[in-house]
């Protein structure tokens, strides 16, 4: 038996053994009094009665235990011609500070905070010192427009808003106090403060008495001390998407979080303190919240936050840069950077022009790795490149080829196998096990590991039903797929409305919302079809009102603009396409997936329940004259 295998097997026969022992990597102000929680299924709760605080453990215990003058963080922005880098004994100093301004503006332990920025170390910094004090943060993705941030504002309730002037994006300044100042305008919930960071790129303009300059709130404050939280506490919500508008508030405690965290740092990506672990995304995602923030620092690595893009910033060569330049170890990024990376250079010819014979393996994860660009990867780097799955709500992965502990073969197509503490199984509608290939809902059986979701943010209901009712006993992860005969796991699709453009996740439901919010549009459908680069895109279909006769060209300009406006440049949001009617079941169902079919010149056959089949020459005109299916281009 491979010793993944026996390592597997021993999480899942004494769960907590085996996580009693990755505790021990942990400092514990109290140790926990019961490793796992069975007394109230299926709630499950890691370590209670344990104390801790997740800043000491991330910053605070290194300085003390000698690693004061390392790097923590590497700030690397190639938009703004910027590198600037933070010892532990900096980051410490900083974050003690930022939490002193809080405190002095009345923030107290399980307050929300909303942490709106871009890719500056300031967000790094917000969010340990909201760690630091036992303040739950909430960071928003930059991309999301002023609605999309309302909605949160008024599901997490802050206190208080960290935010910054602007965010820039390679040709124009986002200017995010604007988008900020009409969330809280439309929200019905107001903070009292707003801390802003002024960048030299775009000075933003502050609301007198409600606002202040994050160095003015900093200079007027004094360090303050971490905070010990029960292990149970909440450290952070991220808001995720679902199938309704509504986002998930995803909770994420402090103890089993910091646990899982660095048991993955090390049997996952295989890195020893004192490396430099790079994930390329956005502080934003759950990504940069485990493996821009938490993971390495907790571990002892040296992070980099990077604020620019894998191509155009200014070159492809941008990644295999930052790798030699700050001597990176491992890089985590999304397949749609490197499909990105590819597209512009084919022939690798500007990783060769870098010194990269440090660097040690690429993993990727955020959207389904296709084949042609893993292999790509592998053979144009020569290092191991992982696959592997996970989602917002567990916060680490579900499976994966753990190098720490061994390589296992990797099959081009499957994130491998599942981690400690996962129970994954495949289900049949009736709620059995499929047979190896055979394609089903993605499932794991209670209890969870400790870092995943033990629940929703003020909605315990809701978590059940989405996830946890479906299946009694076990989670429903919202994909479907299927394992082969060696137990790799194979992701192929979602069973939701969730779709994955450019490795952020988003909610078609969401996008059906705001079309069908315009005065001209009766009903509405969006789906998500292949896109050689983002991997998937959006495409809306709207029927307008009857008696609306206005040019369909200016409508679905409109409704372009109005998805922009309402959830953000990141949904992607460009094709649109005024159709008379939508194909339906007899019972009324859109029949989406024979849709997405026909735009991704897939095999289709004609549904037996369709109401009027001659619709879908419709559908398909349409889709001609937006440009699909798409030909393959390489
Ligand atoms: N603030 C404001 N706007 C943002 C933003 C932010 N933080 N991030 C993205 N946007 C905007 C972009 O400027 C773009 O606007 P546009 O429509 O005016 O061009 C839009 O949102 C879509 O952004 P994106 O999906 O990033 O597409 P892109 O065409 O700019 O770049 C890639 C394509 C592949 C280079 C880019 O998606 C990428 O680097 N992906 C990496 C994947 C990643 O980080 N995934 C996170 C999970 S691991
Ligand atoms: P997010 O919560 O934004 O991390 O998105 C999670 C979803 O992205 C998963 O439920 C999957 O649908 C998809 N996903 C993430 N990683 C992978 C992967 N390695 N392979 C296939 N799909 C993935």
């Amino acid at each position: 038996m491979s010793l993944y295998r026996k390592i597997w097997q021993r999480s899942l026969e004494d769960p907590e053994g085996f996580w009693a022992e990755a505790a021990e990597a942990v400092s514990w102000e109290r140790r926990f009094d019961r490793v796992l929680d069975r007394s109230r299924p299926p709630f499950y709760r890691w370590f209670e009665g344990g104390l801790l605080n997740t800043c000491w453990n991330a910053v605070d215990r290194h300085v003390a235990a000698g690693r004061a003058n390392q790097l923590a963080l590497v700030y690397d922005s190639p938009v703004t011609g910027t590198i600037r880098k933070l010892t532990y004994a900096e980051l410490q100093a900083e974050v003690a500070r930022f939490a002193g301004a809080m405190v002095r503006l009345g923030v107290r332990k399980g307050d929300r905070i909303v942490i709106y920025m871009p890719m500056v170390p300031e967000a790094v910094v917000a969010m340990l010192a909201c760690a630091r004090i036992g303040a739950i943060h909430s960071v928003v993705f930059g991309g999301f427009a002023s609605h999309e941030l309302a909605k949160r504002i008024d599901d997490a309730k802050p206190v208080l808003v960290v935010s910054a002037s602007c965010g820039i994006e390679p040709g124009r300044i986002v200017a995010y106090k604007p988008l900020l100042d009409a969330a809280i305008e439309q929200a019905a919930h107001k903070p009292r403060h707003c801390v802003i960071l002024q960048r030299p790129q775009l000075e933003a303009s502050l609301v007198p008495d409600r606002d202040l300059d994050w160095n003015e709130a900093v200079s007027a404050a004094h360090p303050v001390d971490c905070v010990p939280v029960a292990a149970t506490d909440p450290l952070y919500i991220l808001y995720t998407s679902g199938t309704t508008g509504q986002p998930k508030g995803i909770v994420r405690d402090n103890g089993g979080h910091a646990v899982a965290l660095l048991w993955s740092m090390r049997n996952i990506y295989a890195v020893q303190p004192g490396e430099v672990y790079w994930a390329a995304s956005d502080v934003g995602w759950v990504v940069g919240h485990s493996y821009i923030v938490y993971g390495p620092l907790l571990n002892g690595n040296t992070t980099i936050v990077y604020e620019g893009k894998p191509v155009g910033t200014p070159d492809p060569g941008a990644f295999w840069r930052v790798i030699s330049e700050h001597d990176v170890k491992v890089l985590f990024t999304a397949p749609t950077a490197f499909r990105a990376i590819k597209k512009e250079d084919p022939e690798g010819r500007y990783i060769r022009k870098y010194d990269l014979s440090r660097f040690r393996a690429l993993f990727l994860a955020g959207e389904r790795c296709d084949p042609d660009t893993l292999l790509w990867a592998q053979a144009q780097l020569g290092v191991p490149v992982i696959d592997h799955w996970w989602q917002t709500e567990t916060g680490w992965a579900i499976c994966a080829n753990p190098l720490g502990i061994e390589k296992l073969p990797v099959k081009p197509g499957s994130p491998t196998v599942p981690m400690p503490g996962y129970d994954v199984r495949v289900l049949d509608e009736e709620g059995r096990e499929c047979s190896p290939g055979q394609l089903g809902a993605i499932c794991i059986r209670l209890p969870l590991p400790p870092a995943c979701l033990p629940t929703l943010w003020n909605a315990e209901e809701r978590f059940v039903q989405s996830y946890l009712s479906r299946y009694p006993g076990y989670y429903l992860t919202g994909d479907a797929g299927f394992k082969d005969q060696d137990d790799y796991v194979f992701i192929m699709s979602r069973i939701d409305d969730v779709i994955n453009v450019a490795g952020h996740r988003l909610s078609t439901g969401a996008m059906e919302e705001v079309l069908a919010a315009h005065p001209a549009v009766a009903e509405c459908a969006v789906i998500g079809v292949a896109d050689e680069l983002k991997g998937e895109v959006p495409l809306g279909f709207v029927v307008l009102k009857a008696g609306v006769d206005r040019p369909h060209a200016e409508i679905e300009r409109e409704l372009i603009q109005k998805v922009r406006e309402e959830i953000g440049p990141v949904a992607s949001f460009k094709l649109v396409a005024v159709v008379t009617r939508l194909p339906k079941t007899r019972s009324g169902k859109i029949l989406r997936g024979t849709m997405k079919k026909i735009a991704d010149g897939q095999p289709w056959t004609m549904p037996a329940t369709i109401d009027d089949p001659a619709i879908l020459d419709e559908i398909a005109q349409a889709l001609a004259r937006l440009g699909y299916p798409r030909r393959k281009t390489d």
